[in-house]
């Protein structure tokens, strides 16, 4: 084992064995059915994958800061998506193409083995760099293994030399997938023109890669792609990614970055442009980079960072001062709705839901976690979650608010409800997050908050409702033993 590696190892289990030690150390915010950190930051998930019998969760992962500096890939696997088991730190930064940072990037089985592609970070350091334009490397590395746990050697696949033209150093987060026999990957971009594109490669191997097309809008869509995807979902192709620089507007790209995708024409390869229909994953304060993967059942599953790579000015995460930040999404599956794809919770976790109580004419007065389902007539109405957290409908336009002190100075988001009205709510609230899915996941709005009390009342006004609320068991969390 590298000496670099052996120290970074020793300082993050010590602060990992803290956050597994039986003492809880942390306070009332530690979620019970999010993956969260086992010290420090998480963002992106990476790797999602199904293989050898689990799920695999790869995530990044800045152990030794909750403010989020040098990137790892931690791990987390489970069989069921309720019993999670932390397997440690999978890809460390301690080789010279991915000193200061192993950055986002996927994993797909093929034949009986593992196969991983990731960004490895290198920021020069001597020098007067704007870091976009030169100063920074970005290597597409590839690892492999039999057994999801233990990684063999890297390898650059794709390096400076290897990228088109017309490119600044923002390049990244290869998105691996294989089609007919041959691979196919999908980096993210900033034109030297500051356009955000996704890139395609194509190879016979995995490790031999040529540059087959550019893949963006006509008219400039941001500045920079991150995290791109592609899947087919019931037949429709989809490009999914998380743009930045798009300008804010009253029901659209209301966060500082955004995420989405773009439906693709059946005759997408010989387009030269990709149609301008983009629509965004989720309508939260907190949902970027989300990826996508296929379980053994055939389900295409999404998970996204609940997070925000830059905090807006007015955010105060309470968690900062517990020695963490962010979370993941709930796995959620994908369906093709009528208008956009529908995303909800996967049915595993409603094996989490305890003692229920019938939603019907007066508040409901639940303690800690809980999934509540409701359904409407559409109309107008609304629902609070204590003093703290409420959600308004009025016809086609949905709006989620948060108290100044449970938002941690976030207010409001809104959202339009293609369908014309809201006839269905599902709440997944955690200690310190709600997924809010409309319509059965036609929207969603994701959030961290941050309630007073554990004990929460829930009050509906609408017509003709009804529904439950389960009090949620928490998912069991173990970790390897070594
Ligand atoms: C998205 C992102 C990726 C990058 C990673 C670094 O949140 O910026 O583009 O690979 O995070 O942590």
């Amino acid at each position: 084992m590298n000496v670099l590696r052996m120290a970074f190892q020793e300082e993050i289990q010590k602060r990992e064995d803290l956050f597994f030690s039986a003492e809880p150390v942390l306070s009332g915010y530690r979620l019970t059915h999010h993956l969260m950190p086992p010290s420090g930051w998480m963002n992106d998930p990476n790797g999602l994958c199904f293989y050898e019998g689990r799920y695999h969760v790869f995530f990044q992962y800045s152990p030794l800061t909750a403010k989020g500096g040098l990137k790892f890939w931690g791990h987390y696997s489970s069989e069921d998506q309720l019993d999670w088991r932390y397997e440690g730190v999978a890809l460390f930064p301690d080789g010279p193409m991915d000193c200061h940072g192993t950055y986002s990037g996927s994993a797909l089985e093929w034949e009986g083995e593992l196969h991983v592609f990731y960004t490895g970070n290198v920021k020069l350091e001597d020098g007067n760099y704007d870091y976009v334009h030169e100063g920074r490397k970005s290597s597409t590395i590839y690892v492999k293994s039999q057994d999801g746990i233990r990684f063999g050697p890297k390898r650059a696949v794709l390096q400076a030399k290897d990228y088109p033209e017309g490119y600044t150093c923002h390049i990244r987060d290869p998105k691996v997938w294989r089609e007919d026999g041959r691979w196919r990957m999908l980096l993210g971009g900033r034109t030297a023109e500051d356009r955000g594109a996704a890139l395609l490669y194509e190879g016979e191997s995995p490790v031999s890669w040529r540059f087959r097309r550019e893949m963006t809008t006509r008219e400039p869509f941001g500045y920079m792609w991150e995290c791109p995807d592609f899947f087919v979902l019931e037949g429709q192709a989809v490009l999914s990614v998380s743009p930045q620089g798009l300008s804010r507007e009253e029901f659209r790209f209301q966060n500082l970055y955004q995420s989405g995708y773009f439906f693709l024409e059946k005759d997408w390869e010989a387009r030269e442009e990709i149609p301008w229909n983009f629509q965004e994953w989720d309508m939260g304060f907190d949902f970027y980079a989300p990826q996508t993967f296929q379980d053994k059942k055939g389900r295409r599953l999404l998970m996204a960072w609940m997070g925000m790579p830059a905090e807006e000015e007015e955010y105060q995460n309470p968690t900062l001062e517990e020695g963490w930040q962010h979370c993941m999404t709930v796995p959620r599956e994908l369906r093709l709705g009528k208008s956009g794809i529908c995303q909800y919770p996967v049915r595993e976790l409603e094996k989490l839901r305890r003692k229920g109580t019938g939603l019907r004419d007066r508040p409901a007065r639940v303690r800690g976690p809980f999934d509540l389902e409701l359904s409407l007539k559409g109309g107008c109405g609304g629902i609070s979650i204590g003093e703290e957290l409420f959600l308004d409908y009025q016809d086609d336009v949905a709006v989620l608010r948060l108290s100044q002190e449970a938002g941690g100075g976030r207010k409001r988001r809104k959202a339009r409800i293609p369908s014309g009205c809201v006839d269905s709510v599902r709440i997944l609230a955690d200690t310190s997050a709600a997924e809010i899915y409309l319509n059965h996941g036609e929207v969603v709005f994701s959030t961290r908050y941050y309630p007073k009390a554990a004990e929460r009342m829930i009050q509906i006004e609408a017509e003709g409702y009804e529904g439950n609320v389960w009090e949620m068991a928490p998912m069991r969390l173990t970790k390897r033993q070594r």
